[in-house]
């Protein structure tokens, strides 16, 4: 147990001990952010869900508070699954989560809090008449889970939620409306359908501003606003989303860009991401996105650790610029734990280079950097041959372009015998044009056998007049890395056996053959968020 310490995160919320998955039915209520989640209370792998209990003034330090539901009733016994919430003009919460029967059948089941005055939310009801739904002719009776938080439909006290399902291999968005939140009407025809792309997990909709920069609740419609679905798509594990316009009349949202569709276009994090869920923060007027990090090492060494999986919130925006991607952002409130002053360096990179930079610890790190490219060689670029690079087929950060990569390495030990690079890559597009990609390279991250080392990432606009830049959370055994603001994001899981705690190193590097760089960064040290269990009665 305590050779793998180290691993545990400093600052992402995870369980004391044992499994968690996804995050549930997020809100916020009188002061505090709840967060649940998925949680085996028994083991560290998936099994006995039981959904775990978490407050936050801040959503960086976390209060473990007791077990809200869990599987003992005969509509949810075999699991208390995904759910989301609906607060009501009048204050009431309603809880909508799958419950895997008896008879392994996913239905829809109600709850809400017992005493809405406790801030906490300590105790929660489930519905006498549950389950309030059950699947519907021709929806298979284990593909149909996940309710998302209800929106104001058409007509007055009218809502309407979405719940995904596949019908044969076609991924779909299937629509309910009710008004008490105890029976419910399927509308005709789906929300949206993407054949190929098989079950929809953890449908996420939500309205983005195409004007400001704040979020919108899940309710707010009119002009300026654009709909965002989001499907974790159960084959392949990946969440993709799209944005679109939604016709609230005619139950049918419609991407804007047909090869950007949901289940098949933009994904949310191109790393260890999944089952996502974001909800309306009305304290800040932002919509605030948590995902599950799941660990990408052995069933055994989970067993061994005694918990696994973890996430963090980060803000969502419609990006004005491109209008074909959101903008993922930490949240503001992980600045708070920045240590001093940053560490501010500019540093000319020739081809080939490599530069250390000192920091104290550099397992806990937020890190900006920009990168100003030769621009006599991005022109280059265009006649270079070297069409159709991807990040994932690229065999990594070893590997030298004209233009590629540079980037950071993290997690590194001082030999760099365990190091993870974060960088670009530019390359010619398809269209001749030159094309950034964005990619996190976990080959070398570890000298343990059996945990993921794969390259990941995607293509990320760099728009005329921008620097490449990007950021990146450091956390002992997980690093999210936002580039160009937050375009693609990429989350990585890594478990080094050397380049740990005081051992681990950051470098700033530039490994292509044509080009210089000048990387301007910005280093601020972390310190670890306050997450404990505590006595109730001291509150
Ligand atoms: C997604 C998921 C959901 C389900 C839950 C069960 O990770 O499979 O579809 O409700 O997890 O734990």
């Amino acid at each position: 147990n305590a050779m793998l310490s180290w691993q545990r995160t400093a600052y992402h919320f995870q369980p004391q001990k044992n499994w968690m998955n996804d995050p549930n039915g997020p809100l916020y209520h009188k002061g505090w952010y709840h967060l649940f989640y998925q949680y085996n209370p028994d083991s560290a792998i998936w099994g006995n869900i039981t959904w775990g209990h978490a407050v936050s003034k801040d959503l960086i330090h976390w209060l473990y508070l007791p077990f809200v539901m869990v599987p003992d009733q005969w509509y949810d016994i075999n699991g208390v699954w995904t759910g989301s919430a609906t607060i009501l003009p009048d204050g009431q919460i309603m809880m909508l989560y799958t419950g895997d029967t008896d008879d392994y059948v996913q239905v829809q089941n109600l709850a809400y809090p017992a005493n809405l005055s406790d801030p906490l939310l300590l105790d929660w009801v489930k519905y006498k008449g549950n389950p309030v739904l059950v699947p519907p002719p021709g929806i298979g009776v284990k593909d149909f889970r996940d309710p998302t938080t209800a929106w104001t439909g058409p007509q007055n006290g009218q809502w309407l939620l979405t719940i995904g399902s596949k019908i044969g291999k076609t991924g779909v968005a299937l629509v309910y409306e009710t008004s008490n939140f105890t029976s419910f009407k399927l509308l005709d025809g789906v929300l949206h359908a993407v054949p190929g792309t098989g079950m929809w997990e953890c449908v996420d909709f939500y309205p983005v501003s195409t004007k400001k920069t704040n979020g919108l609740d899940t309710s707010y419609n009119g002009p300026g606003v654009k709909h965002v679905l989001k499907a974790s798509l159960d084959d392949n594990k990946q969440d993709h989303y799209a944005i679109g316009t939604y016709d609230l009349a005619k139950n049918k949202w419609t991407p804007d860009n047909p090869e950007l569709d949901c289940g098949i276009g933009l994904r949310l994090d191109y790393g260890k991401y999944y089952a996502p869920k974001t909800f309306y923060d009305p304290k800040k007027e932002r919509r605030v996105l948590w995902g599950w990090i799941g660990e990408t090492d052995s069933e055994s060494a989970d067993l061994q650790k005694g918990w696994a999986s973890v996430s963090i919130p980060r803000t969502v925006l419609y990006d004005k610029k491109t209008g074909t991607h959101l903008l993922q952002w930490p949240v503001e409130e992980i600045e708070s734990l920045r240590v001093g002053d940053p560490i501010v360096k500019q540093v000319d990179l020739q081809p080939g280079s490599i530069e250390l930079l000192r920091v104290d610890s550099a397992a806990e790190l937020d890190i900006e950097v920009s990168f100003e490219v030769d621009k006599v060689a991005l022109q280059g670029i265009i006649e270079a041959d070297h069409v159709g690079f991807s990040c994932s087929t690229s065999g990594g950060a070893a590997s030298r372009g004209i233009l590629g990569p540079f980037g950071v390495i993290v997690i590194a030990d001082q030999t760099l015998s365990e190091l993870t690079p974060v960088y670009f890559y530019i390359s010619k597009g398809a269209d001749g044009r030159a094309e950034t990609h964005f990619c996190a390279d976990q080959t070398r991250s570890s000298e343990a056998p059996g945990v993921g080392k794969q390259v990941y990432g995607s293509s990320v606009p760099v728009l005329d007049g921008e620097k490449h830049s990007m950021r990146l959370l450091v956390d002992h055994s997980i690093v999210e890395s936002f580039a160009q603001g937050g375009r693609t994001v990429i989350t990585s899981r890594i478990y080094p056996t050397k380049a740990v705690n005081g051992a681990a190193r950051l470098f700033v590097f530039n490994n292509a053959t044509g080009a210089s760089v000048t990387a301007s960064v910005k280093i601020w040290p972390l310190e670890s968020a306050n997450i404990r269990s505590f006595p109730l009665q001291d509150l």
